[in-house]
């Protein structure tokens, strides 16, 4: 099976979150299964120079309206997986953040770029693009892709489509006039369409037109057609219930793999933990916290409203002047940079805090730390989770989402099965006391140790999600195969 996997990001030539990260493993994991995927994505000025260094070329050139583009295809880099890249070079030769400027506010055509990119998408799927590779199926991933479901949908001989929700939160909004300005069919601006409150919302297009969606977790895909989840789209995902299907994401286990993990100075395992102490003890030189035998706890993410930073900031206070120690790295909104930076100049002997990216210090966090926190409001998966259990570091979690799904607490499963903590009231309240229950268990060597061994005994590649997806993805062929017939 052919599979046009369409994404707007995808480590590491470009990353904002874990969409990146499930671009990249998943698609290796389902070519090791056999299957002919390719990766579609936008031609970012890192994906570009990449591919120019690699020795890649141009494979095709056409005009879509306004605008000229060119396919490039070239390898995923350190894999085999095929990767095109749309090089339209006034939509995206563009530094930094995909979605937005140095400011952090939105591009201003972002509409415009992803419908380029849907429509490159669709010429690819429909075999016009001057290619001759056409997929079976496309997998498209979150808003940037919806339009093309959306297309694609109006073909009878068109490949089967499989719509995936990392983040039924962000949907792609615009306006009418942007509606018209793109020169959507009008037939699309309708409620059980593309059109969602006087909106025109790319995210529709992905769940109201494609064969199957799937969504992270089994726990978001319940999640997300409860009002409290949905974000207004519940009703359009009960409505699809039986084509809605919860996948759990799989890790890269070979960059993040405590055995071997290249960022790691000293590293460890199930059966030899020794060395988890010299990364702490690495971790708390290098980021100038004070050397004593404080609790660690680490938290790496999107500093936005999901992550549940304000809960954070709540509890912060008290358990620094209970002596315990943080390491925070983050990017994201100013409102919640400013108190965090506030913190480290107050505590700068107990918390440690970097602004911005950094995947080698992320590395050494989860290695590093006691204690990885996750108090997200909502969850569809979650990678740090899965990555801090691998590194036998406990994660506190809001059991939402993929952390409900992951993440078993010594209180409402049997010791062989515990591996961290959660709490499930959505208030910081509820936050410090999960994390009280840890700090307590931590004084007891025996029971730590078990949650470890616990976490990091469990699999968390893509064996069985990549089945699940090849499954999927046979089953929508064939039902094609009778239609068209
Ligand atoms: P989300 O996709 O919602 O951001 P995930 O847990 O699925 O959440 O994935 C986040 C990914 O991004 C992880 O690989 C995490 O380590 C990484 N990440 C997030 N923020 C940073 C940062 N500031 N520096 C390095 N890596 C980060
Ligand atoms: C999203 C979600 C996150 C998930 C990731 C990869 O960004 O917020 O929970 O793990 O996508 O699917």
């Amino acid at each position: 099976i052919r599979v046009l996997f369409a994404t707007s990001e995808v480590f590491p030539l470009v990353k904002t979150g874990g969409l990146a990260d499930v671009s990249a493993s998943l698609p290796e994991a389902l070519c090791r299964n056999g299957y002919d995927v390719n990766i579609l994505l936008p031609g970012y000025p890192t994906a570009l120079s990449a591919a120019r260094s690699a020795g890649s070329r141009r494979q095709a050139r056409f005009s879509i309206g306004q605008y000229e583009v060119s396919l490039w295809r070239t390898r995923l880099p350190g894999t085999a997986v095929s990767l095109w890249l749309v090089d339209c070079p006034s939509l995206f030769q563009r530094d930094g953040n995909p979605y937005q400027n140095d400011e952090g506010e939105d591009w201003w055509d972002n509409a415009h770029r992803y419908h380029l990119f849907a429509r490159v998408g669709v010429m690819m799927s429909l075999g016009q693009a001057g290619i001759n590779w056409v997929p079976d199926i496309v997998h498209c991933n979150d808003w940037q892709t919806g339009l093309i479901p959306a297309y694609l949908s109006h073909y009878k001989h068109r490949p089967g489509l499989v719509f995936t929700i990392h983040n039924l939160a962000y949907q792609g909004l615009f306006s009418h006039e942007t509606f018209r300005a793109l020169g959507l069919p009008d037939s699309l601006w309708q409620f059980d369409q593309l059109e969602f409150h006087g909106q025109l919302s790319f995210i529709k297009g992905g769940l109201v037109f494609s064969d199957r969606v799937t969504t992270v977790s089994p726990g978001y895909a319940n999640e997300i057609q409860r009002p409290e989840f949905g974000y207004g789209l519940d009703g359009l995902l009960r409505h699809r219930q039986q084509a809605l299907v919860g996948i759990l994401n799989g890790i890269d286990t070979r960059q993040w793999n405590p055995e071997e993990d290249e960022h790691l100075e000293f590293h460890y395992g199930i059966d030899h933990l020794k060395n988890k102490a010299q990364c702490q003890t690495r971790l708390r030189q290098e980021l100038g916290l004070a050397m004593d035998g404080a609790p660690l706890l680490g938290f790496v993410g999107r500093l936005v409203e999901q992550k549940g930073i304000d809960w954070l900031l709540d509890v912060i206070p008290p358990l620094l002047e209970r002596g315990c120690q943080f390491v925070v790295l983050g990017a994201g909104e100013e409102r919640y940079q400013v108190p965090l930076r506030q913190l480290a100049r107050d505590w700068p002997q107990q918390l440690s805090l970097t602004l911005g990216y950094n995947e080698g210090l992320s590395h050494g966090i989860t290695a590093g730390a006691d204690i990885f926190l996750m108090p997200s409001r909502y969850e569809p998966c979650g990678l740090n989770q899965l990555y801090s259990l691998r590194y036998g570091t406990i994660p506190v979690v809001h059991g939402v989402g993929g952390l409900g799904d992951t993440v078993f607490d010594p209180a409402e499963v049997d010791g062989h099965k515990a591996n961290g903590f959660r709490f499930r009231e959505p208030h910081s309240g509820a936050l410090l006391h999960a994390i009280e229950r840890a700090l307590d268990c931590m004084n007891n060597r025996k029971a730590w140790h078990r949650l470890q061994e616990n976490g990091m005994a469990g699999d968390y590649s893509w064996k069985r999600s990549a089945t699940l997806y090849g499954e999927l993805y046979q089953s929508i062929v064939t039902e094609r195969e009778q239609l068209t017939q």
